[in-house]
């Protein structure tokens, strides 16, 4: 267990591939965090392995399901960062974000990420991911989340990351990114 002033940020990274460069945006705010405070703790969301969202296995919530929302119900924050695909939010990222938005029991108006606080970044190509930041924008809202109000990190993505699968940002992404950080630290910290 950590002190009471630690403050655990979930990440949860729209693309599922090993050298995702979407990972390596949250990766960079890993650190950038950790020169703001050693109380600022962050962890990568599993969820790979979850099902198609399927209102038939709904309740009771399958196993995975159920893990899932507890890591992010035991977070402080959560903070998304994703690439576009076709436009849009990853189909696997709005799996996760529909089973998320789901009650926890019949009934219930409760669900993991009602009132929690949310961020999000996007990496993409020349258009900066920006259909999906919009879509994730809405998704976020919708979904009754404390999104937190600043300008969501976009990050361009060249020919040089693509090939190398190694993240170059420029002066400018790495600002945005350090004032999210910042942002984000003013509030879990205060
Ligand atoms: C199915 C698919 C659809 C894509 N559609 C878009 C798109 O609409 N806009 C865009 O900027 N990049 C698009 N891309 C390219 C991604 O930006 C690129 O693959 C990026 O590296 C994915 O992020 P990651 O490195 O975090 O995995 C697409 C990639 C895939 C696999």
């Amino acid at each position: 267990m950590g002190a009471k002033a630690d403050k655990n940020i979930l990440f949860i990274c729209g693309s599922l591939r090993a050298p995702s460069l979407n990972r390596q945006v949250g990766n960079a705010a890993t650190h950038m965090l950790g020169e703001i405070s050693a109380h600022l703790h962050t962890r990568w969301l599993d969820y790979a392995d979850l099902p198609y969202m399927n209102q038939d296995i709904e309740f009771p919530a399958p196993a995975t399901v159920k893990r899932v929302r507890a890591d992010v119900m035991a977070a402080d924050a959560v903070w998304i960062f994703s690439p576009e695909y076709n436009q849009g939010i990853p189909g696997v990222l709005k799996n996760c974000l529909d089973w998320l938005s789901r009650p926890l029991e019949p009934g219930s108006d409760d669900t993991a990420m009602k009132g929690r606080l949310t961020m999000f970044s996007c990496a993409g190509g020349g258009g900066k991911a920006r259909y999906c930041a919009a879509r994730l924008e809405e998704t976020l809202a919708f979904m009754q989340t404390d999104l937190i109000e600043t300008t969501h990190t976009q990050v361009a993505l060249d020919r040089h990351d693509y090939t190398t699968n190694e993240l170059v940002m420029s002066e400018a992404e790495q600002e945005a990114l350090r004032t999210q950080t910042r942002i984000l630290a003013d509030r879990l910290l205060g």
